[in-house]
């Protein structure tokens, strides 16, 4: 809240400033359409959260590929498809690189992790490394049955105490717990929520942490691009993101020592026996600090996507009775009564796949993509 003072009165000083001096834009005549600046802050003042409508209703304004600047830093924000395609295909290799941001030193191992590795062989590396045990369609089969298995523990918890007729269940904190388990199981081997357990202490605590990692992750931190205020509210910031990424490291760190003690690794299913058996033979390379920065990506990107869609298709669902009546049907005539829903079925469900497709095209989890960085000039 200071922070947005601080920002409101120089905004308005500023403004006077610009007022008396009646600054005058210069004409390029190659630049995308911009709306008209002030000095210093460039457009920080047109931004408001969230920032994805700030930036959709000056897209509408000013076109489709439109440049900004907030503070000191040029950002070009693309939104028509033909314009995205041309970036993301045609360009991929010039826009692959990130910006250097606090978010990426302080909360992303100082620049270390996917999404805030710059275009390289770090970044190819981590591809790699992550696509083979982790995202590959042959390791994705591997591991179906566990997520079987927490869907099916997951509907128990649900079942639990509701045996008879209808009653109210509480569905936003299982729907974070269910992504959650299945990733902790992915890459851990070990759940956190449900049942045997004892840990779910840590994990409401870590569930904790990453609230406040994505709150602290957003992509305009305010000062960050304005020297002033960047001076003003850094350490500010900074030590907050500190923090957070020290408690976090340490839950990382815990599952990581936790499968080394396991007296033998082998090939197994989850990720971290994996890359610490890859760390035996090249220790120099998949250093701990790696490991740990793949759990954190994966754990970051992946619970609250999942948690989210899962949050509004529900409450879509609810909403349309006559939808969920169709989607219930279509379950029915294609998986039938005597067993539950299994992964390789979801191809069948046509109707169910639109759902999900509405879902996310009115409530994208990231509406956003992570902020890319141009290498060159087009
Ligand atoms: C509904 C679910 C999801 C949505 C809508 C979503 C959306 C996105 C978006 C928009 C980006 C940014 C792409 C860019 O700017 O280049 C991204 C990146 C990423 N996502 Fe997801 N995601 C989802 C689920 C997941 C899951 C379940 C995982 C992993 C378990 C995951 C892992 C990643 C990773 C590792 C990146 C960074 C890729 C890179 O920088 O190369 N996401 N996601
Ligand atoms: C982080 O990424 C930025 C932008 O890609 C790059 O210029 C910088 O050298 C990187 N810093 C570190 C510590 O890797
Ligand atoms: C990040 O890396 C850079 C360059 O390797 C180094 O100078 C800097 O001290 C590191 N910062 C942190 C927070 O570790
Ligand atoms: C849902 O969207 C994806 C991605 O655009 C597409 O490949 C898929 O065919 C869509 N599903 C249906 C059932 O239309």
């Amino acid at each position: 809240m200071e922070d947005f003072y601080i920002f409101a009165l120089l905004t308005l000083f500023f403004s006077i400033l610009f007022k008396l001096f009646k600054h005058k834009q210069e004409s390029h005549k190659n630049l995308p359409p911009s709306p008209p600046s002030l000095p210093f802050i460039g457009h920080l003042h047109l931004l408001k959260e969230p920032l994805y409508q700030s930036l959709q209703a000056l897209s509408e304004k000013y076109g489709p590929i439109l440049l900004l600047r907030f503070g000191t830093r040029k950002v070009l924000v693309v939104t028509s498809p033909s314009a995205v395609e041309e970036c993301f295909t045609t360009n991929d290799i010039v826009f692959a690189n990130r910006p250097f941001t606090l978010t990426g030193r302080h909360l992303n191992y100082n620049n270390t992790t996917l999404g805030v590795a710059s275009y390289g062989d770090l970044w190819r590396n981590l591809r790699r490394i992550t696509t083979l045990p982790v995202f590959s369609n042959a390791r994705l089969a591997m591991t179906s049955g566990i997520r079987q298995k927490e869907v099916k523990l997951f509907l128990n918890q649900l079942m639990k105490g509701h045996s008879c007729g209808s009653s109210k269940v509480e569905l936003k904190s299982k729907f974070f717990e269910l992504p959650f388990n299945i990733l902790t199981m992915m890459i851990a081997g070990k759940r956190f929520y449900g049942e045997n357990v004892d840990d779910e202490k840590e994990a409401n605590q870590f569930r904790y942490l990453i609230r406040e990692h994505v709150e602290l992750a957003k992509p305009v931190n305010v000062g960050e691009f304005f020297p002033i205020l960047h001076w003003l509210t850094y350490r500010k910031i900074e030590r907050k993101m500190v923090g957070v990424m020290k408690k976090m490291d340490e839950f990382f760190q815990n599952l990581v020592d936790e499968r080394r003690q396991k007296s033998s690794l082998t090939e197994s299913y989850n990720m971290i026996d994996n890359l610490l058996l890859s760390q035996e033979k090249e220790p120099d390379f998949y250093t701990d600090e790696m490991i740990k920065g793949i759990i954190l990506v994966l754990l970051i990107a992946g619970t609250e996507s999942s948690s989210s869609t899962m949050e509004w298709t529900m409450s879509l669902l609810l909403n349309h009775p006559d939808v969920m009546k169709k989607v219930k049907a279509e379950i029915d005539i294609h998986v039938g009564q005597d067993h539950l829903l299994e992964e390789q079925e979801l191809g069948k469900l046509n109707y169910l796949q639109n759902v999900i497709n509405e879902t996310l095209r009115l409530y994208p989890p990231g509406p956003l993509l992570l902020p890319h960085e141009a290498s060159d000039d087009l």
